[in-house]
């Protein structure tokens, strides 16, 4: 009796820590389901052949579209002025990337404009094309801006994630450092891929 008494409660302390183990990093404010070491293992698979190539973008830019540029220096200064603060829906807080943004676990906020904050709230749907989400990278201290990176949809067709716009842009004291800037970058395509048409977060609750 008293046994089977003691293994009901290893039991109850089995499921509640598995429980609490798996359900715990969902309920956070993050997006997709999968968990920080899947997105690390992810990127080290990426950049196996080197981040230059994987950075590369594979098709041209084509036209721009939408209400942020395309153009790296008009994008930069676009991001400079903080125009994309307008975007009507925003992460009120900073929270832990847990992605490469713009190292893991680094503290980011993204903005979504209208379209794409509509679409994120839709099911089943694809975003339209000249929508963009913005995203604020931060150093450590959380309050010192480290940079941008930003997925503007270009074509209907995400093909694989030539249909987007991706750009990285990192402050540094002289020149920014580009990361990327392009359609079809393997590296931004290949870990959004998991999101819906490539966008990983959800919308801020
Ligand atoms: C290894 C995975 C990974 C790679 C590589 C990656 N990202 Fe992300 N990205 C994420 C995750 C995860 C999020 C969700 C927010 C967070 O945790 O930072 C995100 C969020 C974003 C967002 C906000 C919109 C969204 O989809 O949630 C933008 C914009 C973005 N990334 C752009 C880029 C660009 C541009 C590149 C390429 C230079 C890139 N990302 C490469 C994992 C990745």
């Amino acid at each position: 009796m008293t046994f089977e008494f003691e293994n009901k409660i290893r039991w109850a302390a089995y499921v509640t820590a598995a429980t609490v183990a798996f359900v715990y990093p969902l309920s956070t404010s993050f997006s997709s389901d999968a968990n920080p070491d899947e997105f690390k293992k992810q990127f080290e698979e990426l950049i196996s052949d080197g981040l230059e190539k994987a950075t590369k973008s594979t098709t041209d830019t084509g036209a721009a579209m939408g209400h942020v540029p395309t153009e790296i220096g008009e994008l930069f200064a676009y991001l400079k002025e903080g125009k994309y603060k307008d975007f009507p829906v925003s992460d009120k807080e900073t929270y832990k990337s847990r992605g490469p943004h713009a190292k893991f676990g680094r503290p980011v906020r993204v903005f979504f404009d209208a379209a794409i904050a509509k679409s994120l709230s839709m099911e089943g749907t694809t975003h339209a094309a000249g929508s963009s989400v913005v995203k604020e990278m931060f150093k450590k201290d959380g309050t010192t801006l480290d940079g941008w990176a930003v997925m503007t949809k270009t074509r209907e067709n995400s093909d694989k994630g030539k249909g987007w716009f991706w750009s990285e842009i990192i402050l540094t004291d002289a020149e920014p450092k580009i990361v990327a800037a392009g359609n079809g970058v393997r590296l931004c395509s290949g870990c959004h891929s998991r999101g819906k048409d490539f966008v990983l977060s959800k919308l801020p609750k």
